[in-house]
């Protein structure tokens, strides 16, 4: 059932069955973090998102996973609406992929699969104006990794921002727990196992470690948010 928030004058389209409140005041709280003369761009790109995807999903369940996982680190309340916000932003940069890269069924030649390692980078190149430093540099390092084999920078363990680390973690446990077009979803356990094989390497070790007890709260809260039914 398709459920709109009305965002001022805005009217954005949530298609979820549950939490619709929840959603709505993260969205409103959120935009709270941008500057008014900006907050029009980003409702602009978020709009594009769904009109591509036709569901928020990958979005709003990184997002989700994000928050609680989040929780359990100090971050403060504007630090936390930063988290989010870089969460939901952090693939912008995907609009520059073209088309037969973006839509192809079967796996990305290395060629082609370079040219999406780009998107960190030009995410950071597409927001950097309308959000603050703290989240443009989210949706640049959302995939490094702890062991400094990520990309764009190559940055290594501390150096990554904690937030892209958190990102990072939650974007890796929905993209295993997703159906892809060269694949199937996988359970929970081979999630978790595959996840275990990168500690320290791509996963903070510490995050991790925190993870492995929400495990269950993650998977309950996601329930609607078609998780294995991409
Ligand atoms: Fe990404």
């Amino acid at each position: 059932m398709k459920q709109i928030a009305e965002i001022g004058n805005w009217q954005l389209p949530l298609e979820v069955n549950r939490e619709e409140e929840t959603l709505k005041k993260d969205i409103i709280d959120a935009y709270s973090l941008l500057n008014d003369s900006h907050s029009d761009m980003i409702y602009f790109f978020l709009r594009l998102i769904q009109e591509r995807e036709g569901f928020y999903g990958d979005y709003w369940r990184v997002y989700k996973i994000t928050e609680i996982l989040a929780r359990n680190f100090n971050f403060s309340s504007e630090e936390m609406l930063e988290l989010k916000l870089g969460a939901l932003l952090r693939d912008i940069g995907k609009y520059s992929i073209p088309a037969d890269i973006w839509e192809k069924s079967g796996k990305l030649t290395r060629e082609e699969y370079d040219y999406v390692k780009k998107h960190p980078l030009q995410g950071y190149e597409i927001v950097k104006d309308y959000v603050n430093d703290n989240v443009s540099k989210l949706i640049l390092c959302h995939h490094e990794f702890f062991n400094g084999k990520g990309y764009p920078l190559g940055l290594k363990a501390h150096d990554i921002p904690l937030g892209a680390r958190i990102i990072g973690l939650a974007d890796m446990y929905n993209a295993l727990r997703s159906k892809r077009p060269y694949r199937g979803a996988f359970s929970r356990d081979e999630a978790l196992e595959i996840m275990n094989s990168e500690k320290g390497m791509k996963l903070d070790p510490y995050i991790l470690e925190e993870f492995w007890p929400l495990v269950g709260l993650v998977e309950r809260e996601l329930a609607d948010f078609k998780m294995d039914n991409l």
